[in-house]
């Protein structure tokens, strides 16, 4: 199936993943010999209406490291022409006229659907809303895990935080839908649970799902914890916050080969001692984003 926007990880099949995860081991080799020329003729526009330190310059950075151009809009709300009354559909038009991939953050859960259902070129979704999706973020997540594992059957995974706005965890549990005996613990406070959308798709697949209300319960016997932000005033019970948060003592008793993941940025969900973990795989997590940019981006290029 041929790769045209990147809206929803839905869209991707076992094998498209699979070629997506070599490309970007190639890319890790591409960009320690100081990256390639072969796509100086592509520009790509980002055009974000949210903050983001990562998702833009990873981008920004593998199209520079595939020798491309970058336009840049950080901060889309207050210097495009939306600020004019503009629509987002006349504004991808017009960038789809001069650039050759739009990657779009916005504030709505349809906006890089509203604008893939009008753009001339590719549109990539780099989030879109609270509840909405993140699907390259999901990408780099399972590419991080399928590098180190070499596999993805039988994972055994908890995501952890504020789960019914988190569009990481959202995109990640369609993603590893796909896989077989794969299990899911949404570990969160009640009141902020996991969606029953979400759960209705895992139903659906097979996929073995349990919510959790605390962390410490699954901390032994998963191969992932993945992390995500947890706002204090969205818990009803302040003093349960523990049972959703990391420090040493609670990742000490994960599995020796286990991973801590986090697609960052953190608050108080992960103490900076875990850092020290040879466990914690989050920073290389946010590297590993270059690499799988830069092949997504090769993909969509090169289709013809
Ligand atoms: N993980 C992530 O999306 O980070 P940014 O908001 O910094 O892009």
């Amino acid at each position: 199936m041929p790769l045209t926007h990147v809206v929803e990880s839905q869209q991707f099949t076992v094998p498209l993943l699979q070629e997506l995860f070599e490309r970007s081991r190639r890319m890790e080799r591409v960009v320690a010999r100081g990256g390639t020329q072969d796509y100086r003729d592509r520009i790509m526009a980002t055009l974000f209406y949210e903050p983001s330190t990562r998702t833009r310059l990873s981008f920004e950075a593998a199209m520079h490291r595939l020798g491309g151009q970058v336009l840049s809009t950080e901060q889309a709300r207050a210097f495009s022409s939306e600020v004019s009354g503009e629509q987002l559909e006349d504004t991808i038009r017009i960038i789809g006229g001069i650039a050759d991939a739009i990657v779009l953050r916005h504030t709505e859960q349809d906006g890089a659907a509203r604008a893939a259902a009008v753009s001339p070129v590719p549109v990539i979704n780099a989030g879109d809303g609270n509840g909405g999706q993140h699907p390259t973020q999901a990408l780099l997540d399972l590419y991080t895990i399928w590098r180190e594992r070499g596999a993805l059957d039988g994972l055994s995974i908890a995501m952890v935080g504020e789960l019914d706005r988190g569009r990481t965890v959202r995109s990640l549990a369609y993603l590893l839908s796909k896989y077989d005996r794969v299990k899911v613990y949404f570990v969160s406070p009640p009141e902020v649970q996991m969606q029953p959308d979400i759960l209705e798709h895992l139903d659906r697949h097979a996929t073995w799902y349990e919510l959790q209300p605390d962390l410490h319960r699954v901390i032994a016997e998963i191969d992932v914890l993945y992390l995500t932000r947890i706002k204090p005033d969205r818990v009803r019970e302040r003093a349960s916050l523990a049972r959703y948060t990391a420090d040493a003592v609670t990742v000490g008793r994960m599995k020796g080969d286990a991973m801590i993941l986090h697609p960052l940025p953190r608050t108080v969900e992960l103490d900076p001692a875990v850092d020290r973990d040879p466990r914690a795989r989050y920073f290389q997590q946010a590297t590993n984003g270059l690499f799988v940019r830069m092949a997504l981006l090769t993909m969509l290029f090169d289709e013809p």
